[in-house]
């Protein structure tokens, strides 16, 4: 059987058989041995360099899934076009009691409060200075859930300096929702200070900041006023929500909804970050991608690149490049030449 088949047919109905936690681990052990591969799709149209960086096409593995930048060396074999390490703290630490992540495979959703489990940023580096990654990874940054929110530009800093040689872009992610008072860091004041220490460090490095899909559109626009201030990169629209709105099979689990349910509110926010942002402002749309439709819906409201966590997790090994190939399809049928050129346009 190949690889792909063996895959759907047998490990993946053995996997939804587990913990959800427990079937992550397991596929991070073949992940990391590069045990997992699917069917290639390359397409020049799905090329792009973007602030100095290449990317062989726009769909990227969201936060979250390697989190401990163990497997950097094999999500190219997926598919994807660049990944996101982390979210890495300055200390380790070990997250939330379990159980604290949940399948809704109905609602092609998970919730999730893991709260930032992860090595911490001196072991995430040395991993990192070991990978030979073949495809762009970012590095996003979190704050300790035990530092004093005064502490917060602290951590941030403190972790951005240990990673900064190893990533080709950084994230400032305040947009958890696991994490108590995290997303109060999204308001102008302490964001701004984030930034800018960051930026003090190294104002050529790109930067992000990934925001939650909950933000009223003022609240927004206060995040788009700091990175225009700033100077930043550009944003990461949108984390998890803590909304339950869309689910058909109702759950009392808390934490953070991603998938299927968070999809028209994140293109939401999407759409509005790419009418107020300044052109130069690189976008980055994730949330409830699961095929290449979404895909080409992401990037004509407004996204240079895309990333998908959950879609991933439902769509299995071949997920990628079958949404990579439908998206080119329907470019050529339209008589789209370059993502450029369907970027915004139905914004
Ligand atoms: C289990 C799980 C863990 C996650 N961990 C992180 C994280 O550590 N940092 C982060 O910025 N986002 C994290 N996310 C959010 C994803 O990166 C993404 O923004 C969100 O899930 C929406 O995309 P999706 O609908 O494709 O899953 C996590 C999501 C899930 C499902």
């Amino acid at each position: 059987m190949p690889l792909v088949g063996l895959y759907e047919n047998v490990l993946r109905p053995a996997l939804f058989q587990l913990d959800p936690e427990a079937a992550h681990e397991l596929a991070m052990g073949f992940l990391r041995k590069g045990l997992l591969k699917a069917n290639p799709f390359a397409d020049p149209k799905l090329e792009q360099t973007l602030f100095g960086v290449r990317f062989p096409n726009p769909l990227g593995l969201a936060a979250g899934f390697d989190k401990n930048a163990v497997a950097l060396d094999h999500w190219h074999l997926l598919g994807f076009g660049f990944v996101e390490a982390g979210t890495v703290t300055l200390q380790a630490q070990p997250g939330n009691p379990k159980p604290r992540m949940f399948r809704l495979p109905q609602d092609q959703a998970l919730v999730n409060r893991l709260g930032f489990n992860n090595d911490g940023a001196r072991t995430v580096a040395t991993r990192l200075a070991e990978a030979r990654p073949k495809i762009a990874v970012g590095i996003n940054l979190g704050k300790n859930r035990d530092s004093a929110p005064g502490d917060a530009v602290r951590d941030y800093r403190e972790a951005y300096r240990i990673l900064h040689p190893f990533g080709n872009y950084f994230v400032v992610n305040v947009s958890s929702p696991n994490t108590p008072g995290l997303r109060d860091l999204q308001e102008r004041g302490p964001l701004e200070e984030i930034v800018r220490a960051l930026r003090a460090e190294d104002a050529d490095k790109p930067l992000f900041v990934k925001v939650a899909p909950d933000l009223e559109p003022t609240a927004l626009d206060e995040v788009v006023a700091v990175v225009h201030e700033t100077g930043a990169t550009g944003l990461i629209a949108t984390n998890t929500t803590i909304s339950r709105e869309g689910l058909t099979a109702p759950t009392t689990e808390a934490g953070g909804l991603s998938g299927r349910p968070l999809r028209e509110r994140s293109d939401e926010v999407l759409r509005h970050l790419y009418r107020s942002c300044d052109r130069h402002v690189v976008l980055m749309g994730v949330g409830g991608i699961l095929d290449g439709d979404d895909l080409y819906r992401k990037i004509s409201l407004g996204a240079h690149l895309c990333q998908v966590y959950t879609g991933w997790i439902y769509g299995g090994l071949q997920m990628v490049p079958t949404a990579l190939a439908r998206l080119s399809r329907r470019m050529e049928t339209e008589g789209i030449e370059s993502l450029e050129a369907l970027r915004g346009k139905d914004a």
